[in-house]
């Protein structure tokens, strides 16, 4: 028995896409390691997202007794048939007599249609959406097994982390001042989607480039202050502000103040 907060599908929507797709590996992981179980590989019964809770932003199943390591007989390919309500799969039917891969195949498919259709396509970064359409359609066919989705996950994973996918930028930070060793108070500010702070905007960035583009892109941002906190993959956070309230010395922050908003206040 895991303990741990149970699995919101509606909350988990209105989480920031890292977060999702962080769900969805750790459950690729879970799935991978019951494929090659020192007992064989073993199907979960039931995968209801209640079957699951958060542990640190990771998935955990909460109850093993929903689990079976029973490979189907067969004597020919029909007898190993996987029905799912919108559809089935026939898979091959081994000279030992046992259907191949049911087990692993049978969780893909549960995990491709209760976790990644809804987690994964939504808001995601517009270049990663080919490749994770790819795992939505390879696993949705059941044409990958859990090491190939896994790798496919991995492939994602290093791209998002090294900022591969983003987009030629300009040199938006020169629109910017930048003053190193400080940061603001935490005061409530506009909100944006997807955030990670209720108190106002708080969203993770690949470098001060990127969170300029993003400030750009927001008409109430005027400024936004890079934080120590990062994410699971490494990534910064930055709090964008709609306006600059005192500055506090933090040598581990830094502020970046679009210079159209500095001479707006000094006329
Ligand atoms: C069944 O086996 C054939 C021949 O080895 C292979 O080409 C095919 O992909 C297998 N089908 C499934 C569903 O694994
Ligand atoms: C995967 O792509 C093929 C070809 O584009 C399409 O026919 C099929 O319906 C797709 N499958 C899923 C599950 O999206
Ligand atoms: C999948 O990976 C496991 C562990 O690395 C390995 O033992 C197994 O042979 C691989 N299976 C396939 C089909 O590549």
């Amino acid at each position: 028995m895991e303990l741990g907060s149970p699995l919101e599908m509606i909350q988990l929507l209105q989480t920031p896409w890292e977060e999702r797709f962080k769900i969805c590996l750790s459950l690729v992981k879970l799935l991978f390691y019951l494929a090659h179980s020192p007992l064989g590989s073993i199907a979960l019964l039931d995968f209801q997202p209640r079957q699951f809770v958060m542990v640190d932003g990771n998935l955990k199943v909460t109850d093993m007794d929903d689990a079976s390591i029973e490979e189907r007989l067969c004597r020919e390919d029909n007898d190993c048939t996987l029905d799912f309500p919108a559809k089935s799969f026939i898979l091959n039917c081994t000279t030992a007599g046992k259907c191949e891969d049911l087990n692993e195949k049978k969780n893909l498919f549960n995990a491709y249609r209760y976790f990644f259709t809804y987690l994964l396509p939504h808001t995601a970064p517009t270049a990663l959406r080919p490749f994770l359409g790819d795992i939505l359609n390879t696993t949705g066919d059941l044409r990958y097994g859990i090491n190939e989705t896994l790798g496919a996950f991995e492939k994602v994973l290093h791209l998002y982390k090294l900022g591969l996918y983003l987009q030629k930028r300009h040199h938006l930070l020169k629109e910017y001042i930048t003053l190193k060793g400080f940061r603001t108070m935490e005061v409530q500010d506009y909100k944006c989607w997807l955030s990670y702070s209720h108190l106002g905007c708080v969203l993770s960035i690949h470098n001060t480039e990127d969170a300029a583009a993003m400030c750009n892109s927001q008409p109430q941002c005027q400024s936004f202050i890079v934080m120590q906190e990062r994410t699971w993959t490494g990534r910064q956070l930055a709090s964008f502000r709609s306006s600059l309230t005192d500055l506090i010395p933090d040598v581990n922050s830094a502020v970046y103040i679009k210079r159209s908003a500095t001479s707006r206040e000094r006329l």
